[in-house]
Formats: C-alpha cells, structure tokens, sequence
C-alpha cells in the first residue's frame, strides 16, 4: 500500500517535474526529477534491466527528509522517470530513508535494503541519530516495507560500534547466501565496515569486521561496496573528514579504493593496495553493478558536500550522476572508462592527427559541450621538449576550464576557477599520473555542466560540475615548448524522445 507521505512526493513530482525545460538537464546524466539528489542507491539489475535509486529530497533543492527517488535504464545512458519507492513514512524510519541496496529475489520480486534513521531527543537536549537496516520488497515500481524492520539494530553491532553512525548497507547474493557490508564507526572513532549474512536476505547475522579504518584514512566510511574483479577483491568507501596525503586523497569527504584479497574465513579483506577513485572535485558515494554480459560499472554522485549547497539559481532540482563506468584491475590499480554503451551515441566526429603544437591554438568544428573528445599528446622531438599542455573548453571571452599536464611533474590539473561561478569554492585540483615519456592521454566527456577527464586509458579519472553557461563552447589548445597531437572529436547526440 502507498503511504500518504509516498503518495504525497508521487504527486508533487508527477506536478513539478516534467515543467523542468529539457535544456535545464544534462543530455545523458541522470538527475532528479524534482527536486535534491545525493547519493546513488541500489544501483542493480532487475529483469533485464538497471535500476538506480537515489537519496531523494522532492521538495526542495536542499537535503531534506530522504525519500528514495527511481529511475531504471537498459543501456546506462538514457533513463526512464518511476515513480518515488519510499518515503521516511514508518516510526523507524521517520527521519529518512538513507542509502542501501537491492538484489533480485529468486521469486521474481526485487529486495531494497536501506537505513532507517530516527532521531531522538536525549535528556540533555542533545538530538542523535539512531540507524538500522531495513528492508522492503517490491516488482520494481512499487515496494512494501518489511513488516519485521529493522532487520540489523544496535544488538546486531560489535562491541564499541555506534549506533548513531551505522549505515547504507550494499547487499549481494552467492549462491543460496545473501551478505551485505554496512558502514560503521568503531569505538576508535573512525571508520569500520561490518559484514553481514542471511539465508533469505531478511535475517541477518553478524560475520565480522571487513575493513577498519584505525584512523588513516578519513573518519566515518559510508557507502561501502565490496565486490570480486579480476582476481582481486576490491573495497569502495567514501570516508569523512579526511586529512589529505600527497595529490592522493584531499581533505574532507573522498572516495577511497582497498585493492586486496579477501580472508573468507576470517571475513576479512586483506589490503594490498589503496588509492582514492576519483582525482576530481565532484565525485562521491559510487556504487557498481555487475551486468549480465559480466561488466563491473560504477555509478557516483557528480557533487560533493563541501561545495553541495552552492548551487546555480532558479533551477527546480540539483545533483547529477557519473555517467557509469566500467570498471578493472591492472597491475594492482583500479581502471575506470565510461560504459562502451556511450558510444554508441557518438555522432559527427572530427579528427586530427599529428598536429605540431607550439603556443595555442583551435581546431576547426571542435567545439561543443556535449561531447567525447580524446587528445593524444607527446613531445615533438626528443624528450623534455615541452613543459605545459592545455586544453581549455567551455570557453567564451571570459570564461575556460582548463586541463593541464606538465610532464616534468607528472601532474594533471583540472581548474574551474573561470568557469564563471559566482561562488568561492574549491575550484583546483592536481594529481599524479604514470609517467610515459612525455605522452599522455586525456579523454573528456563534456555534458553541458560536467566534465569527466580519463587518463591514461582509465588510469585515472577526474571529474568536476563547471555552471558556465552553455553558449561558452569554444576549445583551445596550447603548449609551451613543442608537442605533437592528435585530437579525435565526436558529439553526443542522444534522442530523449524514443
Ligand atoms: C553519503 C550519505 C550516506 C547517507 C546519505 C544520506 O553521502 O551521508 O552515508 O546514507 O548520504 O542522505
């Protein structure tokens, strides 16, 4: 049955949202209907096709009482609007509906697993968040809650384990067993992930401690995800309050990748390597999927919580999605490109090659800020013959963003100080990447608000939201020294109306 308060946010977005002009959205990027998004959530397969939930707030742009938006996709680039799956309607989860999961039941029904929260007023007037895991079950569209909810409380914790943080639970199925991993601050004060087991994905019992944080990487880690890929097992988390280490991780909210092997009897994952996922400004929370034909994709909120609340006006709904990605491992590192579905929508292209570079310049019809363009760059003559490579997009007279390598340092830069927002956020970001001799390899994907870099064949990823008005569509290029490049252009046309 749907709640009043279900009904209620149905209603309002069925209203508000289709009056939301087409040129206000991304061309591909998933977003709201109406209203604020942040996490992604339950990013899964579902009768053939993908799901992706969200953390929902329809009547405002700013984070509210979590609902969870839906929305479904077969190819990860167009995405059809269902209605709201949940609202904060239950005593348990009166104060939100926060991040989780799903997974196909073998009955043909689909399994939610969220995090309930419920306030309440201590006796010194202190307000503290109480979290459980919930479930409900649904065909898809419509989902009911689980009548014995919460299914994993405070009783279900290791010693010392906080139930005021203690949350977004990811749950999958191996063989006739159902885990799931939920994030959770130990007695230390930092971060945990806890592993979970059930035979019908609605009882739950305690395995162990996955991962533990000990204070190095940040405090709280939510948003965990832990998953089999290539011979590794690979733990994502998205930790708070972090101090920064090198051009690896920045302070505040990150992501973070654990490479390692997984200790199945003692339930535990061994680290090998760790890395952060994304090196831009605008990365968190992701979550993957496995496809059917095999592929591990990654979805993430295009934002970040420092900068959230620093929005362009007079727009009905806020927060984007990644485009997703597909992930691998190679040699111990994590590699990340855009779903091959993408190019599929690739249309006029525009190529160059060997273009000797010195000082700057632009390229006939390479323009645009819808677009997939990749640029392979290497010195002209022998190593060292340059010492900067620019690329600017999104220009206008005024405005640019710029993309920057220097291979004496082996560092990119992606800086959106002139992109025109009128906001003093954090705008600049550098970070290491592989030498090679002076060549490199950028791919942008530009959907007029985003900019997605991969470096390297995936070898890195950056990615950052630039408000500069759409009409700025020139792109230059430039060099001090001398580089040769070859510069291939496609746009992105994706017909919403099919
Ligand atoms: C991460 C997060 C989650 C929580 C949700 C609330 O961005 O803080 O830990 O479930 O957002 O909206």
């Amino acid at each position: 049955m749907t709640s009043e308060l279900l009904q209620k946010a149905r209603d309002f977005e069925a209203r508000y949202g289709p009056f939301i002009p087409d040129d206000q959205r991304p061309v591909f990027h998933m977003t709201p209907t109406i209203g604020w998004m942040n996490d992604p959530n339950a990013f899964s397969v579902y009768k053939g096709e993908y799901h992706l939930f969200y953390q929902y707030h329809p009547y405002a742009n700013k984070w509210g009482d979590m609902h969870w938006g839906h929305v479904k996709t077969r190819d990860f680039i167009r995405w059809e609007r269902l209605p709201a799956a949940l609202a904060p309607d239950m005593p348990y989860d009166k104060d939100g509906c926060f991040s989780g999961s799903a997974v196909e039941l073998p009955d043909g029904r689909q399994l939610l697993m969220y995090t309930g929260v419920r306030q309440v007023r201590e006796e010194n007037g202190e307000v503290h968040d109480f979290q459980t895991q919930c479930m409900a079950i649904g065909d898809g569209r419509d989902y009911e809650k689980y009548e014995g909810n919460p299914v994993i409380t405070v009783k279900d914790l290791p010693k010392g384990g906080s139930p005021h943080d203690f949350r977004d639970p990811k749950i999958w199925r191996e063989g006739e067993t159902y885990y799931a991993v939920v994030g959770n601050r130990p007695a230390d004060g930092s971060g945990s992930v806890l592993l979970y087991e059930s035979m019908d994905g609605l009882h739950w019992k305690f395995d162990g401690v996955l991962a533990a944080c000990h204070n190095q990487y940040g405090l709280m880690w939510e948003c965990p995800d832990f998953f089999p890929l290539d011979g590794k097992h690979v733990l994502l988390v998205s930790p708070q309050e972090m101090i920064p280490i090198g051009l690896e991780f920045h302070a505040g909210n990150g992501t973070l990748c654990s490479i390692g092997e997984y200790d199945r009897k003692r339930h535990h994952q061994i680290r090998e390597n760790v890395q952060a996922v994304d090196y831009g400004l605008d990365f968190y929370a992701p979550q993957t999927l496995m496809t059917e034909d095999g592929r591990r994709v990654m979805i993430a909120w295009m934002q970040n919580w420092e900068t959230a609340n620093c929005q362009p006006s007079n727009i009905r709904y806020f927060g984007e999605m990644t485009v997703p990605r597909e992930l691998k491992i190679r040699n111990g590192r994590l590699i990340q490109n855009p779903v091959r579905e993408l190019e599929r929508y690739r249309g006029y292209q525009v190529v160059y090659k060997n273009v000797m570079l010195s000082g700057m310049t632009t390229l006939q019809n390479v323009k645009g800020r819808v677009l997939d363009m990749t640029v392979n760059v290497r010195p002209a003559a022998e190593k060292g013959s340059y010492t900067c490579f620019k690329i600017n997009v999104a220009r206008d007279g005024e405005h640019y963003v710029t993309v920057r390598y220097k291979p004496e340092i082996n560092t990119v830069r992606i800086d959106r100080s002139h992109s025109g927002f009128p906001h003093d956020i954090i705008s600049v970001r550098d970070f290491l990447v592989r030498p090679r001799q002076g060549e490199i390899k950028l791919r942008l994907i530009l959907d007029r608000h985003s900019l997605e870099l991969f470096v390297n064949d995936g070898e890195q990823a950056a990615t950052s939201m630039i408000y500069t008005d759409v009409s700025a569509d020139a792109i230059s290029f430039e060099a001090e020294g001398r580089v040769i490049m070859d510069v291939e252009k496609y746009d992105l046309i994706v017909d919403k109306g099919e």
